[in-house]
């Protein structure tokens, strides 16, 4: 019995003292009741939460766990490094040799900067892409995730239309909608984000074409215009490049974060030669931006990523489970969408317009010890082993039989917030 007395506990607390209990995208506010809120601890591929079930977990703390919770090689990089200082009143060498390595890693660049979050290496490269030729406008695809900054934000309360009169926006996948938004911009375009696939919550991922990559670098370098990849979320998870790699696309500047460091908390902008003196010329800053036990951290993250196979084993294990997966459904006689990347999954039911079958099914693996998402993508680490996956299907195989058995009687979407916010994608006002 799963009883999350201390979790419960915890949220309940939590409700005193932090504005509406939870915030961002680790609230499990939208999530069925069987999740937990808080963790006690992680371990290389597992979580446990307080009231002391053990999860495996296809989460991956939102992406930051690429090797593995609390890998030994990280962790050792990061400790020996603590034993000496961390945050000081200027940085340590590993920042320099951590530049360094990123640099001769990533084709484009040849700088680095860093930073903590994704949304201050977005926000970094907009800023570096205006002061590339003093100009304003910056080209985002509708519905793409690029940060909680004001100019970026998918929530709307407490940002003004100012914030982001000088975004542009156009179609993802959608060339000439790219080209109108150059158009409307009159030679004014700073830079355009692009994001190496689609991966929006609610909707099945897609890989972009070819021609939209290549054809949003031309454009790009027709207008003088800086190209942004924001490799936030899917750096060294597809390839040990920039993702538009496989097409021959190098942009002029990428932002990184999530998995830099394993975990430890920092992110980068890479820029190529031609941005450098913008790049030296805007102010960005942060008290904690020169941390050196992060950067010691991803010093060790990149060895690991250059020296191992990380990723075909991730991708080995992925592809596993999406093919048990796929026939445990088949079985039953239920119809699923498994879409994007093996390694990077998002599962979505037919016919389930308030998620009542992605809820119930994620749900019970919750229940049954496999942390699974209903609407996100989720991403897989290094750490999954075939045992795990075996384990994983064992459990999504029952999740299976049990939603195939309550499936005649299954109640409409339990959870009101998430109904909502369903509803209101269906009729946007
Ligand atoms: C594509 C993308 N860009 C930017 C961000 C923002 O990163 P952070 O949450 O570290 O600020 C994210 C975070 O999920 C992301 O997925």
């Amino acid at each position: 019995m799963r009883l999350n007395s201390k979790d419960t506990e915890l949220r309940e607390r939590a409700r005193q003292v932090i504005p509406g209990g939870m915030y961002g995208h680790e609230s499990v506010a939208m999530l069925p009741a069987d999740f937990p809120q808080y963790f006690s601890r992680a371990e290389g591929a597992y979580l446990w939460d307080y009231d002391g079930n053990r999860y495996i977990d296809y989460m991956c703390a939102y992406g930051p766990n690429l090797l593995g919770y609390r890998h030994a090689t990280i962790e050792a990089a990061a400790q020996a490094q603590a034993q000496h200082g961390d945050t000081m009143t200027g940085p340590s060498e590993a920042m320099v040799v951590l530049a360094e390595n990123f640099v001769s890693m990533i084709d484009h660049a040849d700088w680095a900067m860093f930073c903590k979050n994704g949304s201050d290496a977005t926000s970094m490269a907009m800023v570096t892409a205006r002061a590339y030729k003093d100009r304003r406008k910056i080209l985002v695809a509708k519905g793409t995730y690029h940060g909680a900054s004001p100019w970026n934000s998918p929530g709307l309360k407490g940002i003004t239309a100012e914030d982001r009169a000088h975004i542009i926006y156009f179609d993802y996948d959608d060339l000439d909608s790219a080209r109108e938004a150059f158009r409307k911009a009159d030679g004014d375009v700073a830079g355009v984000f692009a994001t190496p696939f689609r991966h929006e919550v609610f909707a099945d991922q897609f890989l972009p074409s070819k021609e939209y990559a290549v054809g949003l670098r031309a454009l790009c370098d027709e207008a003088d215009a800086l190209l942004i990849i924001d490799e936030i979320r899917t750096g060294f998870r597809l390839s040990r490049d920039c993702s538009w790699s496989i097409h021959g696309v190098k942009p002029d500047l990428s932002a990184w974060g999530k998995v830099l460091g394993n975990g430890y908390p920092i992110s980068a902008l890479l820029g190529a030669e031609k941005a450098r003196t913008a790049a030296s010329s805007i102010y960005v800053t942060g008290s904690f931006w020169f941390s050196a036990v992060p950067m010691a951290a991803a010093v060790a993250t990149l060895h690991e990523i250059r020296t191992t196979d990380y990723l075909e084993r991730t991708v080995a294990a992925a592809e596993a489970l999406r093919a048990g997966i796929a026939s445990q459904a088949e079985a039953c006689g239920i119809a699923i969408r498994q879409t994007g990347p093996a390694q990077m999954p998002l599962i979505l039911f037919e016919d389930d317009a308030d998620m009542r079958k992605g809820s119930f099914w994620t749900g019970t693996a919750a229940r049954l010890g496999v942390y699974l998402h209903p609407y996100h993508n989720m991403f897989l680490s290094a750490a999954v082993t075939p045992e795990d996956v075996e384990q994983t299907l064992a459990v999504t195989n029952e999740a299976f039989t049990l939603l195939k058995k309550s499936l005649p009687t299954l109640p409409p979407q339990t959870n009101q917030i998430l109904a909502q916010r369903l509803q209101m994608r269906r009729s946007p006002s």
